[in-house]
């Protein structure tokens, strides 16, 4: 089953990974239903009409969830600018463990040449799966997907061979007033997801322009709270422990997951690399991540992905609000609160733990509670004479990850909102009547 989504996914936010993870859900669901009634028809086979159907389940799935990302141009001309630029947005999805495959550069109207490029071609994990079942498969079955399947060992590389598209629920129209799924829809090829209610593009948006605009980087928080807008800051969000343990649940590869197969690759090379060369004595090595991972973005991944090369297990240690928060910082406050800011940390496939509300500064009881074998600070300015006593005395060494292709500190992003300040408030405006018109319209919907 190859499941597709598309998206802008623009400031790649927790509600973007929940879509995501609900995605591949319908796929394995529907991966289950059709490998369950492939078991049925096993037993029926060999044991004949009178046999007891076994429901026997099959434990690694094939499901694969292909991620379309839409060019930077096709959401300037459907929606305005983006505020992340395309690379950054496919790193941040790539990072998304739920995510097997992306396709870059996708239109933002699903053209009927596109739907046909998607559902065209049979993928290799379907030709594995087939070749498993063939062994088993009565003769008649065998001879009438023989011809189908052995027609796809020609499949051209640009055909994905997608069997359904999902989208969240709320509508998604073009610049004409049509439905952007309308053909899928019309070929029984479309499902849908509950989408996430509490966080969106153009709410981290608002935080962000006013993070920029507040003269001293958003420290005064009067203002906001004075001037009729503070609602923007309060998060609508909630933290359920289901929908943390949803995003902490261990993730079913297939053999043929592309992302995950590359993952595994460079993180075990990384570590033979590291073993070969230091000599290391440690062969269970804990990295230690403290950040706020406010506005979780491209510089976070690419500071996590190292970690995880150069270690076993990497825990990020989310900081609380009341550190951070505190006059005693001199920085200004997170945009996100602690949950949420846990929420794309969790979702990261870079990173094996999340502490919520951790303390900003390492401690002895820290390095001992998870054996820490190293510790990285999002930012090393912010790394004091105690943490380095501390990071001494437990044997705890302090790895400098400064930032390389992708920054991670939040005023870049907010700077280049300001920059397009006009451009961006007249796409907030449109932005925001449709989602006031999604919260009017409300009413439950289950999530997968
Ligand atoms: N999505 C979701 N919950 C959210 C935000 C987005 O389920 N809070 C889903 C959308 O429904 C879509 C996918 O994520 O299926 C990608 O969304 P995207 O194209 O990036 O844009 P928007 O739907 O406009 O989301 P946002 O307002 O956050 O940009």
């Amino acid at each position: 089953m190859r499941v597709y989504m598309d998206g802008c996914f623009d400031l790649a936010h927790f509600g973007h990974a929940n879509a995501l993870r609900q995605a591949r859900h319908i796929g394995e669901k529907e991966d289950d239903a059709f490998n369950t009634k492939d078991d049925e028809d096993e037993d029926y086979e060999k044991d004949g009409k009178n046999a007891t159907t076994r429901t026997t389940r099959t434990t690694t799935t094939t499901c694969e969830l292909v991620v379309g990302i839409v060019s930077d141009a096709e959401i300037a001309r459907c929606k305005g600018p983006p505020v992340v630029p395309e690379e950054e947005r496919v790193k941040c999805v790539k990072a998304v463990k739920w995510v097997d495959d992306v396709i870059t550069n996708v239109p933002y109207e699903l053209t009927p040449e596109f739907v046909e490029r998607l559902f065209s071609g049979t993928h290799v994990a379907s030709r594995r799966f087939f070749c498993t079942s063939l062994l088993f498969s009565s003769l008649l079955f065998l001879s009438f997907l023989t011809l189908s399947r052995y027609v796809s060992l020609f499949t051209p590389a640009d055909e994905y061979g997608i069997d359904c598209i999902v989208h969240g629920d709320d509508p998604c129209y073009l610049p004409d007033g049509t439905d952007a799924y309308a053909i899928p829809k019309k070929l029984g090829k479309y499902r849908e997801i509950k989408r996430t209610e509490g966080v969106s593009t153009t709410d981290l948006v608002a935080r962000l322009l006013e993070f920029a605009d507040s003269s001293d980087g958003g420290k005064d928080t009067t203002k906001s709270s004075s001037d009729g807008n503070s609602k923007r800051h309060e998060s609508r969000f909630c933290t359920t422990a289901s929908r943390i343990a949803q995003f902490a649940a261990k993730v079913s590869y297939s053999k043929t997951s592309k992302i995950h197969t590359e993952d595994k690759q460079r993180k075990r090379k990384g570590k033979e690399e590291k073993r070969k060369n230091v000599n290391a004595k440690n062969n269970d090595t804990c990295c230690y991540v403290v950040g706020a991972f406010d506005v979780f973005n491209a510089g976070h991944v690419e500071l996590l992905e190292e970690c995880s090369v150069a270690a076993d297990k990497v825990i990020c240690a989310v900081i609380a609000d009341e550190y951070l928060t505190s006059d005693q910082t001199n920085q200004p406050p997170p945009m996100l609160n602690q949950s949420e800011r846990a929420m794309s940390a969790i979702a990261c496939r870079h990173c094996d733990d999340v502490v919520v509300g951790a303390p900003a500064r390492i401690t002895d009881d820290i390095c001992k509670t998870f054996n820490v074998t190293a510790v990285v600070f999002e930012d090393d300015a912010s790394i004091t004479a105690q943490d380095r006593k501390v990071c001494e005395k437990n044997g705890v060494e302090i790895l400098s990850v400064r930032e390389k292709h992708f920054s991670r500190k939040k005023i870049t992003i907010a700077k280049r909102v300001q920059a397009n300040r006009a451009l961006f408030e007249a796409r907030q405006k449109r932005k925001m009547a449709s989602e006031a018109a999604y919260y009017e319209q409300k009413s439950f919907v289950a999530e997968e």
